[in-house]
């Protein structure tokens, strides 16, 4: 149990905050997550997450009695400590985020507050660089407006997540640094009590998430609001530079007749560098790397400052995806009429997230050029979503009946189930011979033992 119980309320139910709201609420504080949207609120009231994240139903059973769920702000926001933003911030066509939501929720908290004591406002999401000081202007508005007094006691702080999905429990618990922006050094003494037992891994130990072998108490980073904001930004954009630096070199290594991974061992093992995030294949997708990005060159636009590097990094992601599919085109000679099964939607394993998906890129590429395009992916079954659906391809449930009559198959997600399927079995089953693999999981003596037409990325 922390020393202090906090107050806690999240606004905002996706990824982070249901993800982070439960997870204090395991470690002992008492927290409210507000939901606007009735469905989920419905299925989060069940103790039930509307989304697919491992462990997160074992934990807000855990959690249960710390729990509290609602749509109202009111009910809850003059007993809170802490009150953490944590809505979406979508991107627009021209790249800059969308803040309507963060700015419909300072106006509400502005509009609900009416501070008795101290209250700490934290910007969870991803925001633009400003954004704290945008929140504590609407906030202080509205106070002003209403004539509450107490906006002194306020305080503002930026606290940003490093969650990646699917493994967003444990990044929550076990993280290698928590990182609060604040004005004063000293704003930070309930956020401090609020994340005491992940600072100090004093928590007690889950069976289904045991300690990783080589945990070390996370870094405690303290620094100013607009830092904050930008370790979020620089953090994303500088692991999807490493994973294009390493899809460039792969192509290179086409060319020279070298070995990526080889290469990527041999440069990872410098810690400098760090083999993490070296894993050559389709590139990157989801809903941070390409949003956050995209964010990063947009705002320097803003300040006239070109991100190069940022620009190069996306311009070799998407590039990584029609290469692909050329690929494939070569091999087969065309794809026009082809039958083409892809195993995996997902941006990534662990997830059911198919946004800004790599998959979704390939389908689009094959079937403009006219390819019979089946899919198959472990989480989706039975439940494609409609941007699948109303592409027109073929669902399948088993890959080994999606692999009837094909001519090439290409694996798109790491699913680590894809490592162990019966590739014998899958090749009696197809028409071609013609096996992409766009992760690089498979042996290639293997998949060429077995009979394939074996190709991967970087080799
Ligand atoms: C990412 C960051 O890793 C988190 O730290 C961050 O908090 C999160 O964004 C966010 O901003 O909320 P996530 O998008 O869940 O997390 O996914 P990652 O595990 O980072 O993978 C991103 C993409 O890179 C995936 O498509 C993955 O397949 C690809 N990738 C990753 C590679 O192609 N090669 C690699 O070696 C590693």
């Amino acid at each position: 149990m922390p020393k202090e119980r906090i107050n806690l309320v999240v606004i905002g139910a996706g990824y982070v905050g249901l993800t982070t709201g439960v997870t204090f609420a395991f470690l002992g504080h008492k927290v409210s997550i507000i939901e606007k949207d009735k469905a989920k609120l419905n299925l989060l009231k069940e103790y039930r997450p509307p989304f697919y994240e491992p462990y997160l139903s074992d934990l807000m059973k855990l959690a249960k009695d710390n729990l509290y769920f609602s749509d109202k702000l009111q009910e809850v926001i003059n007993d809170s400590q802490i009150i953490m933003i944590a809505v979406g911030t979508p991107c627009k066509e021209n790249g800059q985020v969308d803040n309507r939501f963060i700015d419909e929720v300072a106006l509400n908290i502005g509009q609900a507050l009416s501070p008795s004591g101290r209250h700490v406002i934290v910007i969870k999401s991803t925001v633009p660089v400003g954004t704290n000081r945008r929140v504590s202007y609407i906030i202080n508005k509205e106070l002003k407006k209403r004539q509450i007094k107490g906006a002194n006691n306020i305080i503002f702080a930026s606290n940003p997540e490093f969650l990646r999905e699917g493994q967003a429990i444990s990044d929550m618990l076990y993280p290698d640094r928590v990182v609060f922006g604040v004005s004063k050094p000293e704003d930070i003494e309930w956020l401090k009590c609020l994340y005491e037992d992940i600072l100090k891994q004093s928590f007690p130990p889950l069976d289904f998430l045991p300690w990783p072998a080589k945990i070390k108490s996370p870094q405690l980073i303290i620094t100013d609001p607009t830092s904050a904001e930008l370790i979020k930004y620089a953090a994303n954009a500088f692991l999807a530079m490493k994973v294009s630096f390493i899809n460039e070199m792969a192509g290179f290594c086409e060319l020279l007749g070298a070995n990526i991974n080889d290469v990527a061992n041999g440069i990872g093992a410098d810690h400098r560098i760090g083999r993490d995030f070296l894993d050559a294949g389709i590139g990157w997708g989801g809903s941070c790397f390409p949003k956050d990005t995209a964010a990063l060159v947009a705002m320097g636009k803003e300040l006239g400052y070109q991100m190069r590097l940022i620009e190069a990094t996306r311009e070799v992601n998407y590039n990584q995806r029609k290469y692909f599919v050329d690929k494939i085109q070569k091999a087969l000679k065309g794809v026009r009429g082809k039958v083409i099964g892809l195993l995996g939607l997902a941006f990534k394993p662990g997830t059911d997230d198919m946004r800004e998906s790599p998959s979704l890129d390939v389908l689009r590429l094959l079937l403009e050029r006219e390819a019979q395009v089946r899919v198959h992916d472990p989480v989706i079954v039975g439940n494609p979503p409609d941007a699948i659906l109303t592409l027109g391809v073929e669902v399948f449930d088993d890959p080994y009946q999606m692999a009837v009559g094909a001519d090439a198959i290409l694996l798109v997600t790491a699913w680590p189930e894809y490592k162990t399927l019966d590739y014998k079995k899958i090749l009696n089953n197809m028409r071609g011979n013609v096996f992409f693999d766009g992760r690089n999981i498979l042996d290639p003596h293997e998949m060429e033992n077995i009979g394939f037409n074996f190709k991967g990325v970087g080799f």
